[in-house]
C-alpha cells in the first residue's frame, strides 16, 4: 500500500492506493470518474487514454502507486465548466459518435495530437496518431472530420497535404 498526492482535472487528490491498482480503476472506482473507459484486457483500445503530465498514456497500463506528484486529466477535465471544449463540440457537430465508448478516449487523445502540432495537422498524420484507439461502430471518417474541425477551432491550420 502507498499514499499519493497528485493532482486530478486540477483537484488535490490524497489515496492509500494498493500496489496492483491501475490508474484506470483508482480513477473509475476510488474518484468516480466514469468517463474513462475500459475496452479491452490487452492495451489496445484506447478507451482508457488519459493524460498524464501533459502526455497520453493508457491507464489501464499505468499503476496509481507511481503516481505521486503526478498531473491527471481525464474527459471530466476537459470542458471548462458548462461550456464544451472545442473537440468535444466537434465530436458532437461532426457525428463522430455512436455508442460513445471510445469517445472520451478519442477526444483526449485528439486534443494531445493536435496541441502537438502547432504548425498545422493533415488527415494523413491524423490517421496516423489515432493508431492506438479503436472504435467499433463509428467509422474513423467522422471521427478524422471531427479532429481536424477541432484543431481549426483549437487555431492549428488544416493543411490539405502533407506539407502543404
Ligand atoms: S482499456 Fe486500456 S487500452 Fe483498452
Ligand atoms: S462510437 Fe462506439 S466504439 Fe466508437
Amino acid at each position: 500500500m502507498s499514499r499519493i498526492e497528485l493532482s486530478v482535472n486540477g483537484r488535490a487528490r490524497k489515496l492509500d492506493v494498493e500496489d496492483k491498482l491501475l490508474l484506470v480503476d483508482m480513477l473509475r472506482e476510488r474518484l468516480e470518474l466514469t468517463g474513462t473507459h475500459v475496452g479491452c484486457d490487452t492495451s489496445q483500445c484506447g478507451a482508457c487514454v488519459v493524460r498524464l503530465n501533459g502526455d497520453t498514456v493508457k491507464s489501464c497500463s499505468v499503476l496509481a502507486a507511481t503516481l505521486d506528484g503526478a498531473e491527471i486529466t481525464t474527459i471530466e477535465g476537459v470542458a471548462a465548466g458548462s461550456d464544451l471544449h472545442p473537440m468535444q463540440r466537434a465530436f458532437s457537430e461532426c457525428h463522430a459518435l455512436q455508442c460513445g465508448y471510445c469517445t472520451p478516449g478519442l477526444v483526449i487523445t485528439a486534443i494531445d495530437i493536435v496541441e502537438k502540432s502547432p504548425d498545422g495537422l493533415t488527415a494523413a498524420a491524423v490517421v496516423k496518431e489515432l493508431k492506438g484507439n479503436i472504435c467499433r461502430c463509428t467509422g474513423y471518417v467522422n471521427i478524422v472530420a471531427a479532429i481536424l474541425k477541432g484543431a481549426a477551432d483549437m487555431g492549428v491550420p488544416v493543411l490539405t497535404e502533407e506539407g502543404a
